[in-house]
């Protein structure tokens, strides 16, 4: 069964509390937080601040996602605000081992991520040093795009390097995803399904995850 990671980006921000906390009670796993700079990707969200109250509302994983040009300048503020995990961009960091042990001696769990146009190959070499792979299967920046169908492939090459190898690192998979791609995802080996416009912007939280996970 996946894991659900609800996209906060997605969520009602006039009553940000509220709504984290449903979305939570109604069995997501973890909280999703999409963090832009306007500078790596076209769109500005929030930063280590608003993660806090993400933090102290609930007792959630939180799966911190740094659209950043400089992830290494940033990580830290996002630990100390409550950051279970940090995934940083390999098209910002093209040479990642150092990064990869500094969010590691942070305490926290580390993931890489790569856009649809990044080949699979270029992170392939770290997959037995991070704990999460992130895919994204849009052009990140936005919520509410349309699933990139190419990306399905990488999915399942992902896996089978992953398990190849022999190593731990879950396939994580961002964008485009709900009720009506979901499986096609999981079929193909992923771990943990980000999800925000196709569960915030559906009327009962709970009946959405339920169908997500089956
Ligand atoms: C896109 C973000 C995603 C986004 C997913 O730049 O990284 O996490 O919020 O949203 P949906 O599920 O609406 O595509
Ligand atoms: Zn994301």
């Amino acid at each position: 069964m996946p894991k659900i990671a609800a996209s906060v980006l997605s969520c009602d921000f006039a009553h940000l509390e509220a709504d984290v906390k449903a979305v939570v009670a109604a069995g997501a796993d973890w909280l999703h937080v999409d963090i832009m700079d306007g500078h790596f990707v076209p769109n500005i969200s929030f930063g280590p601040d608003i993660t806090g109250y993400f933090n102290r509302a609930t007792d959630t994983f939180l799966d911190v996602h740094l659209m950043l040009t400089e992830p290494g300048r940033y990580a830290e503020a996002f630990v100390r605000n409550g950051a279970d995990s940090i995934t940083f961009h390999m098209e910002a960091v093209p040479e990642p081992p150092d990064l990869i042990e500094r969010v590691r001696g942070l305490g926290v769990r580390v993931g890489l991520s790569i856009n649809p146009d990044t080949p699979l190959e270029r992170a392939a070499p770290y997959l037995g040093a991070i704990d999460l792979l992130l895919i994204m299967s849009v052009f990140p920046g936005f919520g509410g795009q349309k699933y990139i169908e190419t990306s399905t492939e990488k999915i399942r090459q992902a896996r089978a390097a992953i398990d190849r190898g022999g190593s731990r690192c879950l396939v994580e998979v961002d964008g485009g995803i709900n009720i009506g791609t979901c499986r096609k995802v999981v079929e193909a080996g992923a771990d943990i399904l980000v999800v925000g416009a196709g569960l915030f912007k559906t009327e009962d939280y709970a009946a959405t995850i339920k169908t997500l996970k089956s």
